[in-house]
């Protein structure tokens, strides 16, 4: 199934602590944007990239994309405040460059390299069947919901799912979802909340534990250990 992918690339990297955007900093040698978008880049289904950037960067991100080869890069709009406000910024592109509602596109954290083409090709594959597809894990440890320090309740552990990125939607019904939320001033902490708040049922797919978000430095040190890996698995 042909997706488009948005990446939202237009953060500070402010729990990372690296004095600029994480992205840039080097997972075994190379920048973790280039590895994302690399993901993308070579996969046949994936038809165009989407980037929201800082402006102030997009200067730097145009010749790190010439220089890694990456040719798929659509359209680079600005990011915005909020995360939420990157990922409308590259919806509105996507529309306003001529894109099919009825197409599937995809979301993902340009901070998440470890996305595997399985998972994309099972999100993509729900979506165009169902409308909304979101990756996931499930939960290893017992969950608690906590008031005060006092713990109120221990919701079932079979229910609960950790939810990553990709998230894949018809493009219709992301579009609407983002402009319904913007005119409520809702800001979710990821697009499933904003479809979610429409009615429309959205379908987990069983992602892996390694497709970790590079947040902090003790992510980095987990990414160069699950980069050994996969180059062990490869040779
Ligand atoms: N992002 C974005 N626009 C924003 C904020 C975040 O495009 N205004 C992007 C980041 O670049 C990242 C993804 O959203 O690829 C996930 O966000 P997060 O991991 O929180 O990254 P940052 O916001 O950069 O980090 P921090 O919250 O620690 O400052
Ligand atoms: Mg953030």
């Amino acid at each position: 199934m042909e997706y488009t992918v948005m990446l939202p690339a237009a953060g500070s990297g402010r729990r990372m602590g690296a004095g600029e955007n994480k992205l840039f900093l080097p997972l075994g040698g190379e920048p973790i944007l280039i590895r994302t978008l690399r993901v993308f880049e070579e996969d046949p289904a994936c038809r165009g990239i989407i980037l929201a950037v800082r402006p102030d960067e997009r200067e730097r991100i145009r010749k790190m994309l010439v220089e890694a080869g990456i040719q798929k890069a659509a359209a680079m709009p600005d990011g915005g405040e909020e995360r939420q406000d990157s990922v409308r910024a590259c919806v509105r592109a996507f529309i306003e460059g001529g894109g099919d509602g009825g197409s599937v596109v995809m979301v993902h954290d340009a901070a998440r390299p470890f996305i595997s083409r399985r998972v994309i090709g099972e999100l993509a594959v729900s979506a165009g069947r169902h409308g909304a597809a979101i990756a996931a894990v499930r939960a290893k440890d017992t969950v608690k919901q906590v008031h005060g320090g006092i713990v109120e309740s221990t919701p079932d552990r079979e229910s609960l799912w950790l939810v990553q990125t990709p998230q894949a939607f018809r493009a219709s019904l992301l579009s609407r979802a983002e402009e319904q939320a913007a005119a409520d001033g809702f800001l979710g902490t990821d697009e499933s909340m904003l479809v979610e708040r429409l009615g429309h049922p959205v379908r987990i797919v069983e992602s892996t534990y390694d497709n970790v978000k590079m947040t902090t430095k003790e992510d980095l040190a987990i990414g160069e250990v699950l980069l050994k890996r996969l180059e062990e698995e490869q040779n």
